[in-house]
């Protein structure tokens, strides 16, 4: 098995991902609100990269029954019916709904990995499921999305606790690139809880804005099972597969 981890989202000409499976992450919080409003029912999330395409993304698709969703600096953006607090992703809001989400950095990641196999979503919350998923891909991408170009630590810290996961469950040797590495030393160096989120550059700004709440959601390990997975640019509860 071979594993590289990007700790920023690069343009598609950097970001080498073809015929790979891909892991996304965004813990602060698109990948965090990915798993939520699975969790809680959505039927599908449409990742848009821009606020314009998430409009006329959801006009094509029928803005009645379409839930528009996002931000633009950690706010709601104006029209939408939904920001990007995982906390809003509730049944009530979500469940059997079409979602288009536009974040800053997390969808748009999303929308990088054009020729991979397999995209899936990963946060602290669906870590175990995630790591079992990808345990047995002979490639495997872990992609980071960081903050404007920049690398987020708890991105980084969520990247290594999956590799060490995956690693404890491969038997054969892991040729792991040099993010990989540091990224697993991350995850032997930092707690992941709540107050870790807080004294991250994104987590401050969640905390100035009023979302502290958010960090509690986004630090619990393991809470959910789910495995988001895109397929055709539209994110969901990946299925068991069907015996022919
Ligand atoms: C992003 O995609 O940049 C983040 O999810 C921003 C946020 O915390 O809402």
């Amino acid at each position: 098995m071979k594993v590289n981890v990007y700790f920023v989202a690069e343009e598609p000409v950097t970001l080498d991902v073809a015929d790979h499976a891909v892991v996304v992450i965004d813990v602060l919080r698109a990948t965090s609100s990915i798993v939520e409003a699975l969790v809680n029912g959505a039927e599908g999330i449409y990742p848009a990269s821009s606020t314009e395409e998430a409009i006329k993304l959801a006009s094509s698709l029928g803005r009645e029954d379409t839930v528009l969703c996002g931000e633009s600096k950690g706010l709601m953006i104006e029209g939408f019916d939904l920001g990007n607090s995982p906390r809003e992703f509730t049944v009530e809001q979500v469940a059997g709904k079409r979602l288009v989400m536009t974040t800053t950095n997390g969808t748009r990641t999303f929308l990088m990995t054009g020729d991979a196999t397999r995209v899936m979503a990963c946060c602290f919350m669906n870590l175990e499921a995630v790591a079992q998923e990808v345990s047995e891909v002979e490639y495997l991408v872990v992609v980071c999305s960081g903050r404007a170009g920049l690398f987020s630590l708890e991105d980084a810290v969520c990247a290594g606790a999956l590799l060490l996961r995956v690693r404890e469950k491969q038997d054969e040797e892991i040729e792991f690139n040099d993010a990989a590495m540091a990224a697993m030393e991350l995850a032997n160096a930092f707690q992941v809880n709540s107050d870790f989120l807080a004294s991250t550059a994104a987590g401050q700004r969640l905390v100035e804005i009023g979302f502290r709440e958010d960090l509690d959601l986004c630090a619990q390990i393991d809470q959910h099972t789910v495995v988001p997975e895109m397929d055709d640019r539209v994110i969901r509860v990946r299925l068991p597969a069907v015996e022919p």
